[in-house]
């Protein structure tokens, strides 16, 4: 096996093949994916976080695995995240003294370890029996933000008692404003400083992966699921309230939704889910503490622009008055990097951790992070900043 890989690496880069990109291409991505017969065995022997991926696209279940792989459409908005980071370079800068190195960054009084955060993922026990709770302590290990979900599989109160600190809430803002405020309450009531509300998916999505690959899916799945299925609407944060007619979010939102909510949470209210200069100075303007700039991992408004083409806009239009969040496609410590580098003051990870999780539980997620912080630390070294606050605009170049 590793003789015919090494002699596909060696056909794939020789000069023979150059001028038929396709078959070198071909060979090259064969080559650099994992078969089967060579996943990795330990958390711990993942060199980055596509190895992770591997591991778990082996143990989690194709309907389950499409629910976390999906985009919406032709899922061109995916892409375009991905897409994004190739198309900034870093700037190199020499003889800058990196023996030390802080990345700490500082978000509505706490410090994290560095601005790498978990995104909050709905129904993680569909990728590893502790789902939230091994997300949670291997965040809580590395210091790191847990942003959860409204729809997770664990109760808020169970998650921060588990990891023993404080975690974000997010909110999903239903079409009910009184379940709203009780979701809000029993996040407030649990400890959570900060409210996260998203905002991109007012009118439902059309996800074609998840439905193909749970087509392939030969298990049966009320044997798991009760009945009712996998409604978002039976997990914990929604027991107790009568949920006939309840749909997670609303199409007849607006703005002074903001304002409402400010009204009856002393939680500071993040917006996750815009991406354009005018939406995020409304967002000021109605009295966000932050943004996030956000397209739900691609899985909300098809043929939209990767998150890093937004963000600069967003930084215009929020002038340093509040924080800017991002995620979507964060795959490597460089694209973090380059993240920061166009304003963003942390970033988001959704599925690279899922992958961690999925693989190997809790260990598997602390590898993520701690891959994820190498690379950044690496990457930071490379620019000559020693803190976030020296990556600038002049560390990243776009491609001409
Ligand atoms: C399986 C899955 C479930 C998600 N669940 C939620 C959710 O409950 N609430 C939310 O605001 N965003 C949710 N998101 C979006 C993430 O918070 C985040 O925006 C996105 O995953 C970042 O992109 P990435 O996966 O490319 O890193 C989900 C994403 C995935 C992949």
């Amino acid at each position: 096996m590793t003789d015919r890989r090494k002699f596909l690496g060696l056909l794939a880069a020789s000069p023979l093949l150059a001028g038929i990109p396709s078959i070198g291409q071909a060979l090259a991505q064969a080559t650099s994916l994992p078969g089967v017969d060579n996943l990795i065995a330990r958390a711990a022997d993942a060199l980055d976080v596509f190895d992770l991926e591997a591991v778990a696209r082996r143990n989690i279940p194709p309907a389950h695995w499409g629910f976390m792989a999906t985009g919406v459409d032709g899922e061109e908005t995916l892409k375009a995240n991905r897409e994004a980071y190739s198309r900034y370079q870093l700037r190199t800068r020499r003889f800058v003294d990196v023996s030390k190195m802080d990345m700490s960054v500082d978000l509505f009084g706490t410090k994290f370890r560095s601005p790498i955060f978990l995104c909050p993922l709905s129904a993680q026990r569909a990728f590893h029996p502790e789902g939230e709770i091994a997300s949670g302590k291997a965040a809580q290990a590395r210091g790191q933000l847990q942003v959860l979900s409204t729809v997770s599989s664990t109760s808020v109160e169970d998650v921060i008692a588990a990891r023993g600190s404080p975690v974000w809430f997010q909110l999903y803002t239903t079409n009910n404003w009184d379940i709203t405020v009780k979701l809000v309450k029993r996040a407030e009531a649990a400890g959570c400083p900060v409210v996260a509300v998203t905002v991109d998916l007012p009118a439902g999505r059309n996800t074609e992966t998840v439905t193909r690959l749970a087509r392939t899916d030969t298990r049966t799945c009320t044997s798991c699921h009760a009945a009712g299925g996998s409604s978002p609407l039976t997990r914990p944060m929604f027991a107790g309230n009568d949920i006939t007619g309840i749909s997670v979010s609303s199409p007849s939102l607006t703005w002074d939704f903001i304002k409402r909510l400010k009204d009856v949470t002393s939680m500071k209210v993040l917006i996750k889910g815009l991406d354009s200069g005018e939406d995020a100075a409304l967002a000021v303007k109605n009295g966000a503490d932050g943004v996030v700039v956000s397209n739900h991992g691609g899985r909300a408004t098809e043929t939209g622009r990767g998150t890093l083409e937004s963000l600069p806009e967003v930084v215009a239009a929020v002038r340093g008055r509040i924080p800017v969040l991002v995620d979507g496609g964060v795959r490597r410590g460089t694209d973090v990097l380059k993240a920061l580098a166009l304003g963003a003051t942390a970033v988001g990870i959704g599925r690279p951790y899922v992958w961690g999780l999925g693989a190997f539980g809790q260990p598997g997620v602390e590898r993520v992070l701690d891959l994820l912080n190498n690379e950044l630390r690496l990457a930071m070294a490379g620019v000559g900043a020693r803190s976030l606050r020296e990556i600038t605009a002049a560390s990243v170049i776009r491609k001409s």
